[in-house]
């Protein structure tokens, strides 16, 4: 029985990708990260950017944050469901992708609908509710992408998880932003599966922990 048992166990752990083999799909990844961005420009050659391009590629860009960003949510569960501890090297460029797609994505407002002008950007933050939302979301993203090297992660030592957890308030804040966006047009069904997947993924980071407070609280009551 016991045999029979162990088996599998031997089976899946020869099946784990090593850091290295993990490390060589990264040029892949890459140039799946660059895929919306070659999307917008092979539109922008062939007259599909639709009838008003600068609102398609500030939709299209808040998109393709959002999926990044839940990508990089998924890191985590992912290498635990897989038993692929590997996939913990692919995480940052998954984020830094998160990043560059709300970093255009700001961009294009900033350029398309403000103008450039400082005064104007400041009176849309404090006159529609939903940009403020989303710079409250995009000003930690930036200091995650900022401090997400090797460097920062020595110099920051524990401190850096505790600043990094920050991408679970930055993602409900996104899902937020989509939802007040859509709120004006009656058409919640994209946010639903949005704020689906960013629930599932804080309740998989946040249950264990709640369960692992408790339990020490209750050793230490002991
Ligand atoms: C300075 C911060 C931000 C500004 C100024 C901003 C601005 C905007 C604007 C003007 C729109 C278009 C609204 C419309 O068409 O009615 C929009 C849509 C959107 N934004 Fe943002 N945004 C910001 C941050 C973010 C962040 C951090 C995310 C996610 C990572 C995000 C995701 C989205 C999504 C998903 C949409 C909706 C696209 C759609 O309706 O199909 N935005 N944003």
């Amino acid at each position: 029985m016991r045999a029979a048992s162990a088996a599998p166990r031997r089976q899946g752990a020869a099946a784990r990708w090593s850091p290295r083999q993990a490390g060589r799909a990264k040029p892949l990844l890459f140039l799946l990260g660059l895929f919306p961005a070659a999307r917008w420009i092979w539109l922008g050659l062939n007259d599909g950017l639709t009838a008003n391009p600068p609102e398609f590629l500030i939709r299209s860009s808040g998109v393709w944050a959002l999926a990044a960003l839940c990508l990089t949510l998924a890191v985590s569960p992912l290498r635990r469901l897989l038993d692929q501890p590997a996939l913990l090297r692919w995480r940052r460029m998954l984020g830094l992708f998160a990043f560059f797609y709300t970093a255009l994505h700001v961009w294009a407002w900033a350029y398309w609908e403000r103008g450039w002008s400082a005064a104007s950007m400041w009176a849309d933050i404090m006159q529609r509710p939903f940009v403020l939302i989303g710079v409250a979301a995009v000003v930690p993203m930036a200091a995650l992408a900022l401090t997400s090297t090797r460097g920062w992660m020595v110099r920051l030592g524990r401190g850096w998880q505790a600043l990094h957890r920050l991408v679970y308030p930055i993602a409900a804040l996104s899902v937020w932003h989509f939802w007040l966006i859509r709120a004006g047009k009656n058409n919640f069904a994209e946010v639903y599966v949005y704020g689906a997947i960013v629930a599932a993924l804080l309740l998989w980071r946040a249950v264990p922990a709640l369960r692992r407070r408790r339990s020490a609280q209750a050793g230490g009551g002991g």
